[in-house]
């Protein structure tokens, strides 16, 4: 297949290359400045001189709690882009992948019950918010030809992340605080990235939950990090209430990959399996880009 990557140069961009690459694709893959998914006439050009057969959307605004500063590019990003991918997509018959995230939803359902893909979404931040839209404008401009997955909590080798600034904070030697009530699915990009290549592979459309399987909370999932790192790290576990962010989050957002599972595509591993792998594959990497050298 030629597939073009938007947002190629981001955490799942970068994965989404590697994997679609070595299964054989022809890829394009593009990023702001060169290619922005909101420029429509842009975005039609471009669909039409290269010709792809799918295009995988991993561009988005994803930082969270900056958003609800910039509704306005949070929107551009995640709202008028896709818009704009999933009217040119289906005016051409270009297949589209876009992916979203467990933020749609409210968070308040009991842990470790899971949200499925019928469940009703219920945002409480513009990240949310704007994420939402952008589901919503895909499905209704373009139902025959477009898949969203949804996920969670993702971390790759490149790009910022959540296990990058807790390393970094720990080869400082600073202790730290990790709020122990959010619940979710850690998920490796790697492992989406895979699970990308097998949805377009298999030609599947509509809404697919796509996280690592099991849950655990942002305290949990540091620690499984630290231990599968070998890093004696000063940990200590503390509620949402005690670390306030700009930006409101679910308290619950376990997925359950539902859609997937029923259509015999789910191809993601355990979140604690995929982060032994991603820690066997980056560990040296990830201590010399936070700053341990030859450190641990
Ligand atoms: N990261 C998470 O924890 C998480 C959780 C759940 C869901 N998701 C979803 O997973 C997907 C991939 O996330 P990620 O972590 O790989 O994000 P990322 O590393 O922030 O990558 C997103 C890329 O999109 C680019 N971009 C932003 N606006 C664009 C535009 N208008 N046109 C073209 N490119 C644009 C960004 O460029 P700049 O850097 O220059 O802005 C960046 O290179 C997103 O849909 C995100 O919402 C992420």
């Amino acid at each position: 297949m030629r597939i073009l990557i938007a947002g190629g140069n981001g955490q799942l961009g970068r994965d989404c290359q590697d994997e679609l690459g070595a299964a054989g694709h022809v890829l394009l893959a593009k990023d702001l400045p060169e290619l922005d998914i909101a420029d429509e006439a842009g975005m039609r050009e471009l669909v039409r001189s290269w010709r792809p057969d799918a295009v995988v959307n991993c561009a988005a605004y994803t930082a969270v709690d900056r958003a609800e500063r910039e509704p306005v590019a949070a929107e551009r990003a995640n709202a008028t882009g896709p818009a704009v991918l999933a009217k040119v997509c289906a005016e051409a018959g270009v297949r589209l992948v876009h992916i979203s995230t467990d933020y749609v939803f409210p968070g308040d359902r009991e842990p470790p019950q899971p949200y499925v893909e019928a469940d009703e979404p219920g945002p409480k931040s513009v990240y949310g918010r704007t994420k939402l839209a952008g589901e919503r404008v895909v499905l209704a401009a373009w139902p025959e030809g477009a898949a969203i997955l949804r996920t969670a909590w993702l971390y790759g080798a490149r790009g910022r992340n959540f296990l990058k600034a807790i390393l970094k904070r720990a080869l400082a030697g600073q202790p730290l605080r990790v709020v122990d009530d959010q619940y979710g699915s850690p998920t490796c990009s790697e492992s989406l990235a895979h699970q990308v290549r097998v949805v377009l592979e298999a030609g599947a459309t509509g809404m697919f939950h796509a996280t690592s399987q099991g849950h655990c909370t942002w305290y949990e999932f540091a620690q499984a990090f630290f231990r599968q790192m070998d890093i004696e790290a000063s940990v200590s576990p503390c509620t949402t209430a005690e670390f306030p962010a700009d930006a409101p989050r679910p308290l619950n957002s376990i997925l359950d990959n539902a859609a997937l599972r029923a259509a015999g595509l789910d191809v993601m591993p355990s979140w604690l399996d995929a982060l032994a792998a991603f820690v066997r594959r980056h560990r040296e990497a990830l201590m010399e880009e936070c700053g341990g050298g030859a450190r641990g």
